[in-house]
């Protein structure tokens, strides 16, 4: 299936995928930063996966909890003959990046890390996934302004919402004042957008 058809197609089944904006966003982050390793968090139906495989060279793992998508998007890289570039992993995403903490195997490992999955663990999730950038390594983030709540003044319409807008604040400032990151701006999308590239030397 083409990029353009996985997008029509998560549209039509209210599958979760990058804006148009973002879309753009990406590819130019991708395209910059030419990574031969990429970490994704939140595969979907492997929409943005596509995309950045088709835009670099680099391989790809992607962490997906819901099984239906993980198997659409394995399909998905299939028929864009991807598969043999890109490794979905099945399940929580806390789960999957503690055990590739814990193997060591990826410290310091990935050029790009692209992190668009539960926004409640995004702040949890920050100080592993600096580990596993190289130094210089781009850090790309979405969703930071959760449809625009963050920041603004309408306030959240639901509980929920308000400690997702809470927790994601604290991982926007988390961000910008991190010792380990450099380089940071926060896109003003309607759904906001995090770039942030791993310091040289940590001191
Ligand atoms: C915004 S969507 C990802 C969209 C995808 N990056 C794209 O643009 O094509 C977020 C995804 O994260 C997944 N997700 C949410 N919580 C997760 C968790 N704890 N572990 C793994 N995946 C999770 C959701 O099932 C959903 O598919």
């Amino acid at each position: 299936m083409e990029v353009n058809q996985i997008y029509t197609k998560a549209k039509t089944y209210g599958v979760p995928v990058i804006r148009t904006e973002s879309h753009k966003i990406l590819e130019d982050v991708v395209k910059k930063v030419k990574p031969n390793h990429i970490l994704e968090i939140g595969t979907a139906v492997g929409y943005s996966g596509t995309l950045m495989l088709k835009s670099s060279t680099a391989d790809l793992i992607t962490i997906e909890h819901n099984k239906d998508y993980k198997n659409q998007a394995i399909k998905n890289f299939k028929s864009n003959k991807l598969s043999n570039r890109v490794k979905v992993v099945f399940g929580d995403c806390l789960v999957e990046i503690s055990k590739m903490l814990t193997s060591n195997k990826f410290n310091n490992h990935f050029d790009l890390i692209f992190l668009d999955g539960p926004k409640a663990q995004y702040d949890t999730l920050l100080e592993g996934l600096i580990k596993m950038l190289k130094p210089e390594g781009t850090l790309i983030v979405d969703n930071v302004l959760f449809r625009g709540y963050v920041n603004a003044e309408e306030s959240a319409p639901t509980k929920r919402y308000k400690t997702i807008i809470k927790r994601l604040n604290t991982f926007i400032e988390n961000c910008k004042n991190n010792p380990k990151l450099t380089e940071f701006s926060l896109i003003n999308t309607e759904d906001g957008i995090i770039i942030a590239k791993k310091v040289q030397n940590e001191k």
